[in-house]
């Protein structure tokens, strides 16, 4: 590992140096200077340019480029160029190539058309992630590396045949050992799935009737899922040798739900991720309600954007994280992609740092005048002007922001294989992993907490007071056993269908918390997945106190040794409990957001951590940074709140 490690707060750019005129490039990098700007990302989909021809090598525009970035002080991160194979490469191996859910062979024309599995592209990759190391290693101005770019993104995780398929048996052999441990795994007795001969399995695609076995399903996923770690780690090989001095980090996805990032971080210096906030609003937050979206369509919502970098930074156990590229003006591939309010840039760059962040790279220096992403902003127009979102970055003033350490006491779960298997039988259409945890997630942000996303293998890592598990689902023994390790010291609050799959994604046979019963002392009676218009009234055990509405999913829970908090009223679960206690647990059984906020907050009174007594506005969150508080206003009007005026989309540090 490089000794890396930020002092200041930076900015930078990602620059395309190969889509504009040569003689562009000196003004560009003069005015990327007099922004204050110290980094660019360069060079990530540039293979055919580096290497037009197999072996035949062009370095001499991109070692001119790089020059005259280190002539304006710019100090540069040079991107892998594999989310890219050439034509020339596909034409020679089109083996390549994945194949999508529908047996399709994908084509060549766009990006990431590779099988992470494919011992042919590793070759190469390996061959031109080599050369490119070799040439910048000593290159004053070169000091890291981002790995391809948004590895398993736009649906490019799995490949449902090829390199990958062939190869599945091979892993699922290494991991059951027999035949009979793996039918017996995936109860393969259902419909007489039962294999005689490991090249029988196939991947999960296809199946008459579309309803592949869920643990089936989840076991290909954790299979492409550990083909794409392994295909990162050759290249974090190569550059750790080449150029030991250079950090390597990787950029991830919003809401990345394809691959263990757990797994992912390993070997990276630190963590990066691309922020999007109007676009991770309008496509990837597909519960969002319309007039979330219209309110927040010019900005996103402050704890989507929030939630995705305490995720990030909680890969490597809180480290500092970069924004390898953070939206600037508009995007171009929503459903609709609005311009960003005034202010929107500083906004995120602000809470970027709030939450950990020790960079902020804009997407894109100038917008490019061809191909996929005519329709994208960057920070200068086609035509070379300035556009809004360069205006706003002239007038960032970050030396406010210090680096901090975060230190909260407060964890959110969250674990790849429960979203998979959350995912692959959500039971209800409305129903995700994801909402499922923004709900816990933003439960905690209205009260004013600042958190931390961890899996339960760093649960001991810190001395939490609360952990918040907001859609466990699957439990492995070692997840179960650091959750255990953990209860004499941290309350936990866990959310619906916690623990009701094992490490196969089978249902526990003794029923639900079979893993977890020293905490959590209840039994599951029965779950109700509802319609939309459905509702479920939720009372609590004491008089007088506020009713809730249950929606989506509601579940009931005979409390053996334990306090029912809440029951239900009326309807098919009229009188159960909705919401138990024990010693070291609540379970909290239903979807309400007041109902979650008021467990929430019930619970941070009693251990004395300091809530808000009113739940913030909508729109307005506080982050704590340096025995300070970062006050975010993501609404397009100014708001008074904590005695603090705060402007439209806008921030306040006191
Ligand atoms: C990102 C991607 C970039 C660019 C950008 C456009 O997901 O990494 O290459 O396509 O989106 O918003």
């Amino acid at each position: 590992m490089t000794s890396l490690s930020a002092k200041h707060f930076s900015i930078g750019v990602c620059d395309y140096p190969e889509h504009v005129p040569a003689e562009d490039w000196q003004k560009h990098a003069r005015l990327q200077q007099s922004l204050g700007l110290s980094w660019v990302r360069l060079a990530e989909f540039s293979w055919a340019k580096i290497e037009p021809a197999e072996g035949q090598y062009q370095w001499e525009w991109l070692d001119n480029a790089i020059d005259i970035y280190a002539q304006h002080g710019l100090q540069v991160v040079l991107g892998t160029p594999t989310a890219t194979p050439p034509a020339w490469l596909i034409t020679a191996h089109p083996e390549i190539l994945p194949v999508d859910e529908n047996g399709q062979v994908k084509k060549f024309g766009s990006r990431r058309h590779y099988d992470h599995a494919s011992e042919t592209y590793r070759v190469h990759c390996v061959r031109i992630v080599t050369a490119m190391a070799k040439r910048y290693a000593n290159h004053t101005a070169v000091k890291g590396w981002q790995t391809d770019n948004e590895l398993g993104h736009e649906g490019t995780t799995v490949s449902y045949g090829g390199a990958s398929e062939a190869r599945f048996p091979l892993w699922l052999e290494e991991k059951y050992g027999t035949l009979n441990k793996l039918n017996d795994a995936w109860g393969n007795a259902f419909w007489s799935q039962d294999y005689t001969t490991w090249q029988q399995i196939k991947a999960p695609n296809l199946t008459a009737v579309r309803q592949a076995n869920p643990s089936h399903k989840l076991d290909y996923q954790r299979f492409c899922s550990d083909m794409i770690v392994e295909f990162q780690k050759l290249q974090i090989e190569i550059l750790r040798s080449v150029c030991p001095e250079h950090f390597i980090t990787h950029n991830c996805v919003i809401f990345s739900a394809e691959c263990d990032l757990y797994k992912l971080a390993e070997g990276l210096d630190f963590v990066a991720w691309d922020s999007y906030p109007i676009g991770m609003l309008e496509f990837f937050a597909t519960w969002e309600s319309e007039q979330v979206k219209t309110e927040y369509a010019r900005t996103g919502s402050p704890d989507l954007v929030s939630l995705n970098h305490d995720l990030y930074r909680g890969l490597l156990s809180q480290k500092h994280f970069w924004v390898m590229e953070q939206q600037c003006g508009h995007a171009n591939w929503a459903q609709f992609n609005p311009l960003p309010a005034d202010g929107a840039v500083k906004l995120w760059t602000a809470q970027a740092w709030a939450h950990g962040a020790s960079s902020v790279i804009y997407f894109r220096f100038r917008a490019s005048h061809f191909a996929q992403e005519i329709m994208h902003s960057g920070l200068l127009k086609q035509n070379g002007q300035p556009d809004r979102g360069y205006h706003e970055v002239e007038q960032l003033a970050i030396s406010d922001f210090e680096l901090g350490e975060s230190d909260n006491r407060i964890a959110v779960v969250h674990d790849y294989e429960s979203l998979w298997s959350y995912n692959h039988q959500p039971h209800n259409q409305d129903l995700s992993y994801w909402y499922q945890f923004v709900l816990f997630y933003s439960g905690l942000r209205k009260l004013g907490l600042t958190v931390d996303i961890v899996h339960p293998k760093q649960l001991k890592q810190r001395n939490y007071k609360l952990v918040v598990c907001p859609a466990l689902t699957l439990l492995t023994p070692e997840s179960a056993r650091s959750i255990k390790e953990m209860s004499d010291s941290a309350k936990f609050i866990f959310g619906p269908r916690t623990d009701f799959r094992d490490q196969y994604g089978k249902a526990a046979e003794q029923g639900q918390f079979q893993q977890l019963k020293s905490l959590i002392k209840g039994q599951l009676l029965n779950f109700d997945s509802m319609r939309p218009t459905l509702n479920q009234t939720i009372i609590s055990s004491k008089p007088n106190d506020v009713q809730h509405q249950g929606r989506l999913w509601c579940e009931s829970y005979q409390a053996d040794e334990c306090q029912t908090l809440y029951r239900y009223q009326g309807g098919p679960l009229d009188g159960q409990a909705a919401v138990i206690e024990s010693h070291s647990a609540i379970t909290v059984g239903a979807l309400s957001e007041s109902l979650i906020e008021s467990v929430i907050k019930q619970q941070c009174k009693s251990l004395h951590i300091p809530v808000e007594d009113v739940s913030l506005p909508d729109g307005v969150r506080v982050t704590q940074i340096n025995n300070k508080q970062l006050l975010v206003n993501f609404n397009q009007h100014a708001i008074s709140v904590k005695g603090q005026e705060l402007s439209p989309v806008n921030y306040k540090l006191v």
